[in-house]
């Protein structure tokens, strides 16, 4: 739809790419609900968007976690009286690591933040989203939710979940009006990647995109109504064939292995 069709929910507003998916879609018209967890950015961003006026009828914010049951309850209610028709899953949390030293508490963040939080809170919303004439969800995944890359498997596998996810949804609601979409940036430059994870992108010679750049992809998916996208052509033709054969791309991690192992770790610290 029209970005000045939309009134969007949209997670991890704050962050990186939430920030400048908020201004691309405020820029094309779109009212705005942002969600975060810390309130000082996020309170910030709404200000800044409605130019300091007290107005919130354009962009309002709203600080909850979206692990939690009283968070998504708070978002729903919200979205209702702001006759919300888009819905844009974006908040996640990043882990990275050899799989051998994977900590408890970071896998269940993980599933909680990247998997469980989306689904429940998309459940909990198509009640609104089908009282729309048209309606949209929109799920932020990753490369490497369609590509197994080591360092990345807790991580990849929470993605790989959303996109299995949205798939399914999306077949099951396409005789509604609701269209359900996917995704998948590559590395994107913004604090999610730890120094770690910057050195072994550079180590391993992987592409990243500013998140002005991503969002102007989103705010074109979200116009275009497509179904899938992978940012970058090689990282497209690279899960695509991933997902015919994964063998054939097995040989290309060696560089991978080698950047994982040569950087420290701090045991059971994998996030
Ligand atoms: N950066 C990359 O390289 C990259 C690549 C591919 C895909 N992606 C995907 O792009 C999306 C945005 O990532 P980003 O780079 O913008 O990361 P980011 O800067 O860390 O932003 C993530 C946002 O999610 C919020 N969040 C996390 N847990 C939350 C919770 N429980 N409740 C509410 N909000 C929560 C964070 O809030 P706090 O600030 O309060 O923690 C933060 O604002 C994610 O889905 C990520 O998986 C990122």
């Amino acid at each position: 739809m029209s970005p000045r069709d939309a009134s969007v929910v949209l997670t991890g507003a704050a962050g990186g790419l939430g920030s400048a998916i908020a201004q691309r879609l405020f820029e094309e018209g779109a009212r705005l609900l942002l969600v975060g967890r810390t309130p000082g950015p996020l309170l910030s961003l709404a200000r800044a968007l409605n130019g300091g006026a007290g107005d919130r009828s354009r962009v309002d914010a709203l600080v909850v976690d979206v692990t939690t049951d009283e968070g998504r309850r708070a978002i729903i209610d919200a979205a209702a009286a702001r006759r919300v028709n888009v819905l844009i899953n974006n908040a996640a949390i990043s882990a990275f690591g050899p799989a051998q030293d994977l900590n408890p508490e970071v896998a269940r963040r993980i599933a909680e933040t990247n998997i469980v939080a989306p689904m429940l809170l998309t459940a909990g919303m198509l009640p609104l989203l089908h009282s729309r004439e048209r309606a949209q969800i929109l799920n932020i995944g990753s490369t490497l939710g369609s590509l197994g890359v080591p360092g990345f498997a807790v991580y990849g596998a929470s993605k790989a979940a959303l996109r299995l996810y949205t798939e399914a949804l999306r077949r099951e609601l396409a005789d509604s009006a609701i269209r359900v979409q996917y995704y998948a940036p590559r590395a994107i430059d913004t604090s999610f990647n730890t120094p770690q994870v910057q050195a072994f992108n550079s180590a391993t010679g992987s592409a990243s995109d500013s998140p002005q750049a991503v969002a102007r992809c989103v705010a074109r998916m979200l116009q275009s109504e497509s179904r899938q996208r992978y940012a970058g052509t090689l990282e497209a033709i690279a899960a695509r064939l991933n997902g015919i054969c994964p063998e054939w791309l097995d040989g290309a991690f060696a560089k991978h292995r080698r950047a994982l192992t040569s950087l420290k770790f701090p045991s059971g610290a994998s996030s």
